[in-house]
């Protein structure tokens, strides 16, 4: 063989190349052109130092010519080969495009941290800043700053959790978010509007209402002109922003020895209007009580705006304090407050 044969050669594997129907055709040319081996121009390129030493640099040239001509040719076929395959799937008719894909999970927030959220927002269109306080206590937060000193008949109320240490002041897993209107008074002066979402604790057995481990929400403002209407207005703005509708609010005495006076709120029935009974009979959101006690309130007691050094004849303000869960049972028909924290997530995926 000689260069003109070499190019000859390239010219056949060329257009055999551009003609391969497929892949595997495709890789047949391949091994038989330039196979490593035993490959048409490989052999002829193998013969070089057997010719004649002035004939060798031509036809070594010319082999290299082929052996290029062809390679760049077995890419270029590939290369469309790639592309009409892609085509073909692509047409209607060629691979099945209707195969519905693997589902992608989208997560979302869990309905008491929706909750926080939501309850958040509307205070914050009041003017309330959301804050955050210690999940572990000291006994004077929690109840010395409060007005419950260490005999005070209150303390029963809570259930306490407490937590040893080596310190003279005992330390708790906060029993409320009420130690936060101490701590933030500390802090600021007048005026002062925080809301304190936050995790409590409370040693007691679990029913349908009631779990060791909740969320409350605390309300805390402060100025030179609040009252008890005030109180009154912001709670029942509140109540018609999370229910909606023409919402009613209903204030009884209570006790409190950290408030003064003292109220727990509750808000007429979203799901009877109200009313008690639904078309299947006695309400089930309320019982048939006609209203949701929501929380307990009250004008902040002069002796714990005294301890935090402001001045009673010219600050006084209200306090609020509710249960999250309650809220949410509410806003998603759950039943039992256990559902949100066993986090079974067929339960949660459902709301
Ligand atoms: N901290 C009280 C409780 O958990 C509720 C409350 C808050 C009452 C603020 C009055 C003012 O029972």
């Amino acid at each position: 063989m000689d260069a003109t044969g070499l190019r000859k050669l390239a010219d056949r594997a060329e257009a055999e190349i551009a003609a391969a129907p497929d892949e595997a055709a495709l890789e047949a040319l391949r091994v038989r052109y330039v196979g490593r081996r035993d490959g048409e121009i490989t052999l002829a390129l193998k013969l070089t130092p057997t010719l004649a030493t002035g004939d060798r640099p031509a036809y070594g040239a010319a082999g290299n010519a082929a052996r290029e001509r062809v390679e760049a040719a077995l890419d270029r076929r590939a290369a469309e080969l790639r592309s009409s395959t892609l085509e073909r799937d692509l047409r209607p008719g060629g691979e099945d495009l209707s195969l519905p894909p693997r589902r992608v999970r989208v997560g979302r927030y869990h309905p008491i941290t929706q909750t926080i959220r939501e309850v958040s927002r509307i205070f914050a269109g009041m003017g309330f800043e959301t804050v955050e306080g210690p999940e572990v206590e000291w006994d004077y937060y929690a109840f010395e700053a409060l007005n419950i000193p260490a005999d005070h008949p209150a303390r029963d109320k809570f259930s306490t959790l407490w937590v040893s240490t080596d310190t003279a002041q005992r330390m708790l897993l906060r029993p409320h978010t009420s130690p936060m209107q101490i701590r933030v008074m500390e802090k600021r002066r007048p005026p002062v509007r925080v809301l304190v979402p936050g995790r409590c604790f409370r040693y007691e057995a679990t029913d349908a209402t009631h779990e060791s481990v909740f969320f409350q929400y605390e309300g805390l403002a402060i100025d030179e002109q609040l009252s008890m209407a005030d109180l009154k207005g912001v709670l029942y703005s509140f109540a018609r922003q999370l229910f909606g509708g023409d919402r009613k609010i209903r204030f009884r005495p209570d006790y409190f020895p950290f408030t003064e006076p003292s109220a727990e709120i509750a808000f007429d029935c979203f799901a009877c209007d109200g009313t008690g009974v639904t078309n299947d009979g006695k309400c089930r959101t309320c019982g048939g009580a006609a209203w949701i006690e929501a929380a307990g309130c009250g004008m902040v007691h002069p002796a714990a705006l005294q301890r935090v050094g402001y001045d009673p004849a010219q600050h006084q303000g209200f306090a609020f304090g509710g249960g999250i869960e309650r809220l949410a049972m509410l806003l998603t028909g759950t039943p039992d407050i256990r559902l949100f924290h066993q986090n079974d997530m067929r339960y949660l995926g459902s709301l």
